[in-house]
């Protein structure tokens, strides 16, 4: 995989001239942060040798470079989910290529279900731990030393010191949020009544279908991670109605303003220290 990795970023390096060291990956109805870079430069999954390719609504599917108030940021719009069939090592791929672009920190986003019943729709919850139910992960299978180590720790897989400047912006920008465990199914179906019981009583806060593999092989490559996930809805059996994606598009998409807001912030505070 190394070489293919080193493929996709000579390519990568020969369209763009922006050297970002902050990438944001956006869920779901999250896309909108892609309005406030300037100087875009778009690169779009199928140009690029070896990249998986991105199938579900609401996912386009392109790197971004370009400037976020002066600060030059790398966006993922659209990501690989599992339930969509790929491997883990395909979902992971572009974190690989981020390593090798010289990305040191990544804000990952995503669209989840609630389960601690503090939070309602629209909640930005800040991601302190995961959870991994996917029965799988993506660093199975023979270790090659050069992205990282065989038995990664993952023992601050959300980094507390981005958390704590993460919460420090939110104040001041009177933005409100919640902070909790993000436990990550592979999908596609919503969870089950009986399967949100089951890991409330374990420590959930917050369910989805993405995030997890990417954060562990951040981790895995030596990249501070900082996770957001919006809360859409609340989880099977807490929310009466039935679930339904445009719902979950809608809000977030609602939710996407304070959220863009924040992330722009952080990314500045970021970039300064
Ligand atoms: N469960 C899993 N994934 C989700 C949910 C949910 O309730 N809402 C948005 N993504």
């Amino acid at each position: 995989m190394y070489d293919q990795v080193m493929e996709s970023l000579g390519y990568i390096r020969k369209k763009v001239t922006c050297e970002p060291k902050i990438a944001v990956i956006l869920g779901s109805g999250l896309g909108s942060l892609v309005d406030a870079v300037e100087q875009a430069q778009e690169i779009s999954y199928e140009e690029i040798p070896n990249f998986p390719l991105s199938t579900v609504k609401g996912h386009a599917g392109k790197l971004v470079f370009g400037k976020i108030n002066g600060v030059e940021t790398l966006l993922m719009q659209g990501r690989f989910h599992y339930y969509e069939g790929y491997t883990m090592k395909e979902i992971t791929y572009p974190i690989y290529v981020m390593k090798q672009l010289g990305i040191e920190k990544i804000i990952v986003t995503n669209a989840c279900g609630g389960i601690n019943q503090s939070f309602e729709p629209g909640t930005l919850m800040l991601i302190r731990d995961f959870i991994n139910l996917f029965g799988n992960n993506p660093l199975i299978g023979m270790n090659d030393e050069r992205f990282g180590p065989r038995f990664p720790d993952m023992s601050e897989p959300y980094k507390i010191e981005l958390i704590d400047k993460a919460k420090k912006i939110a104040d001041e920008l009177s933005i409100k949020y919640a902070e909790g465990v993000y436990a990550g199914f592979m999908g596609p179906y919503y969870e089950t009544a009986a399967e949100i019981v089951m890991i409330q009583r374990h420590g959930a806060d917050a369910v989805g279908m993405s995030t997890v593999p990417e954060t562990i092989v951040a981790n895995y490559l030596g990249i501070d991670v900082l996770g957001i996930a919006c809360i859409t809805n609340m989880a099977t059996g807490i929310q009466k109605v039935k679930h339904s994606h445009e719902r979950v598009v809608e809000t977030a998409q609602k939710a996407s303003t304070d959220l863009c807001k924040w992330v722009v912030s952080i990314i500045e505070e970021f970039s300064i220290s």
